[in-house]
Formats: structure tokens, sequence, C-alpha cells
């Protein structure tokens, strides 16, 4: 009988960002040194973390034709598309604005889809000049457009309806997509009525099928029911004589914030590969969140230690214009010191920054030994993060760096406040002012 073979354990997951001694690193590099080198707040990614999210799942889907489309709107650093484009990534976009970010960080336009409810002409006169891999369609309306404007470019379309499959994924309800009262979406009972309306317009090309349900979804089974249901529809389709070739399974996946337990690419492409594993299709699935979201920090100083009443607070250079996550879905992320102290000065804190609002915090009732001065990092904010992040209160944006083991690439200048009013300008004079 031959040796049993061993199963190796499974790779402890990779951490981009570990103490090391009292210090925390961003791979190869302390962070309280890029703190004091580039200022903060400061975003800084992770260049291998990045390319081991991106790997899982891209090796999960392996044996399936598939194309992994990164999800612009999770961040959109053209360094990041950079590092995502050189590992052979598609793109998902929702703007025109992010279409350009691509092609100017090496992305290919035929592996960019186009999602999105509210496309302008111009954008779809963009991605059609570009030669995109495909438009997500959500309304009649938007179908009745782009074949207008594909018509009136002489170009041919290539379409996947977006299905809203009515699934609730018990997420935050502000990042729920795939309910039927949601914006999002056609709805998929509706769906055989405008494949066959989009079948008859000779400037598309009906060749694929997309939903994507939510964000931050922990557990498969929505994901199991969505995609049964896009299969479902990839049947009756073929029986009504369309033939889909792609199918656009979204993004989603969750990630660990504080102790959530996710399920890893591999168990979500099981999923997948259930649903559609032995149909003739390519696969594209939309990751954002879960490929960027912990391959980023934001490191912010502290400015002032104050007690009001029983509340302490620490107040730090970051605020809710930096990273609004905290503030709009009660968004929970670690936060911790640069370089640790011995613990004697523990105390539990309000984080919060300089804006004037009450609900600009960065996290609650966290305990930490840090003294006025002390650099810290909040932890799984490279998604979400610098993308949403505005000038409120004239607060010039945070400035981005990449690690790549022991380099340290400045991929962001810090914003001046003369950069936020430059293209303002004052009343002309009154006539007769000199
Ligand atoms: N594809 C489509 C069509 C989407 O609408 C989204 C996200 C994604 C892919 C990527 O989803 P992910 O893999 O990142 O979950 N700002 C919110 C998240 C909004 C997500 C909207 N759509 C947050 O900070 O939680």
């Amino acid at each position: 009988m031959p040796a049993p073979v061993a199963v190796p354990a499974a790779p402890p997951a990779f951490e981009p960002f570990p103490y090391c001694g009292a210090s925390l690193f961003a791979e190869g590099v302390r962070l309280s040194e890029l703190a004091d080198r580039f200022g903060t707040p400061l975003y800084v990614y992770s260049r291998a973390g990045l390319e081991a999210a991106w790997r899982a799942f891209d090796d999960a889907l392996s044996g399936m034709p598939h194309q992994v489309c990164f999800a612009v709107k999770a961040n959109s650093n053209l360094a990041v598309l950079d590092v995502l484009a050189r590992l052979g990534s598609g793109f998902d976009i929702v703007s025109g604005g992010e279409l350009e970010r691509v092609l100017a960080a090496g992305g290919e336009a035929a592996s960019v889809i186009f999602s999105g409810v509210g496309k302008s002409r111009e954008e779809m006169e963009a991605g059609l000049e570009a030669g995109i891999r495909s438009f997500n369609v959500e309304s009649v309306s938007e179908l009745e457009r782009l074949a207008e404007v594909a018509g009136g470019l002489g170009r041919v379309a290539p379409v996947a309806l977006r299905v809203n499959p009515d699934v609730d994924p018990k997420t935050h309800p502000h990042i729920a997509t795939g309910l039927k009262s949601s914006k999002f979406g056609i709805p998929i009972a509706q769906a055989r009525e405008v494949y066959a309306m989009g079948a008859r317009m000779r400037s598309l090309r009906m060749t694929g099928v997309g939903c994507h349900i939510g964000s931050q979804i922990t557990t498969l089974d929505p994901f199991r029911d969505a995609l049964g249901r896009v299969a479902a529809l990839v049947d009756e389709l073929a029986g009504d004589g369309i033939g889909i070739t792609e199918v656009d399974v979204g993004g989603g996946l969750g990630i660990r914030y504080r102790d959530e337990t996710p399920p890893s690419p591999a168990e979500y492409a099981a999923v997948v590969r259930n649903a559609f594993g032995g149909r003739p299709v390519t696969v594209h699935v939309e990751p954002g969140r879960a490929v960027c979201g912990n391959a980023g920090v934001l490191l912010a100083r502290v400015e002032y230690l104050k007690g009001n009443g029983d509340a302490r607070f620490a107040i730090v250079d970051a605020a809710m214009n930096d990273f609004i996550r905290p503030a709009l879905y009660g968004g929970w992320s670690r936060i911790l010191p640069c370089e640790r102290r011995g613990g004697a000065g523990s105390a539990v804190y309000t984080v919060a920054g300089p804006v004037c609002e009450s609900g600009d915090f960065l996290g609650r009732d966290r305990e930490l030994d840090v003294e006025e001065g002390d650099p810290v990092a909040i932890l799984s904010a490279g998604a979400y993060g610098f993308v949403m992040s505005s000038n409120y209160n004239s607060r010039p944006r945070a400035a981005e760096v990449m690690v790549d083991g022991e380099r340290v690439h400045l991929v962001r200048r810090r914003e001046q406040a003369a950069h936020l009013y430059a293209l303002e300008s004052r009343l002309p004079l009154p006539h007769g002012d000199a």
C-alpha cells in the first residue's frame, strides 16, 4: 500500500502589517518611520498583501475559464491598479473617471467591465471607443440608450444584463444591493423579456449576465441563492435561443475587520464552481474589499489626549473626511499604536478627529497606551478608505505610499490647501473698482 500522502497544513494567512517586537511594520518597513518621513494622515499599502489577496481569487478559480476584475471603486490609486494589472487583473468600473484611471495604470480595456446604474452618454462613448469587455446594463432605458450610442458610433456593444435576484445578503443596509427594493439591476423575473428586446437591437450583442448582491458578506448562503437563480436564468435563456457566454458573479466577499469569519476565496469559488462549472461560460468575479481591504492602513498621529467628564478622547490628525466608514456605516477597524508602550498608561478612549461633528470618530471604546505625538495605525483601511475621502473642513487629502518589501514608493503626494480652491474664483470686481 502506498504511504499516505501528507496533506500540508494550510499556510498561515499572509500578514502584511505584523508587529515585530514593539514596532508595527508594513512588510519590511516600520510604520512609525513612514509617519515621520511622509507625515500623517497617511495611507500605507502593502504590495505583497494586494498580490496575495488577488492571487487567492485567481488560484481558487483555476481550472475554469475566469477573469478576476478588481472593483476599482474600492481603491483607485494608480499604483494599486498597476500592481494588479501586472498580475493580469481585469477591472470593474463604475464611471468614466475609473476607466481613465485603469488605462493610465496600464490596465487593458478588453478586460474592463462597466457597471453602475447611471452611465451617461459620454461614459458609454468612452467605453465603446476604448473597446471594453462588457457593459453591465441595469435598466431598459439604459439598454435603449446604449443601443443608440453604439449605433451612432457604428459599433456593437457587448452587453450583460445585471439582474437583481432579490436575495438578502445580511449586511449593512447601505451596502445591500440585491434586494428588490434597491435601485440596482433588472428584476430577475423580467430579465428574459429584456434579453429578447436587446437581442433585437443590432448595435448590441447580448453576451452575459451579471449580479452583485452587496458588500462585506460573511456567509456563503446569499451567494448560493443568488448564483442558483442566475444559473437557472442562463438555462432559460438558452431555451430562448440566447447563448450566454459570460457570467459576472459580482463582488461582495467580506473581510475580517474585528472577529468576523468570512468564507475564504476558495470556499467562495467552490460555490461559483458549483453553480457554473461545466457550463460553457467564462466567469467574471469582481472583488474589491477582499483584495485591498486588509492590504492597507491609515496612519494618524495623536494630537491631544483629553477627558470630558467620564469620557476620554484621543484626538488624532485623521478624521471622518479621511476615513468615513466608522461614521457612515458604523464600521469598526482595529486601532494600534505604531510603537507599543509598556501598557502602564493604558486607558479607554474614543479616537476622534479634528472635524467639527460629533460623528467624527474613528473608533470608540478602544483600550490604548498612547501619549500625545504617538503615531497610530487604523487597520483594514485599504478598501473604501482614501477613495471615499473628502475635503470637508478644507482638509487636504492624505498622502499614500506603497511598501514593497523594504522599498517605499510615494504613490500620491499630500494635497495642499491651495489645491482645494484652485478651480474656484472670486467674483469680478464691481464696475468702476480699480
Ligand atoms: N461589483 C459591483 C457591481 C459593486 O457594486 C461592488 C460594490 C463591487 C463589485 C465590489 O464589492 P466588494 O467586493 O468590495 O464588496 N463603501 C462601502 C461599500 C460599497 C460597495 C458597493 N459596491 C463600504 O465602505 O463598506
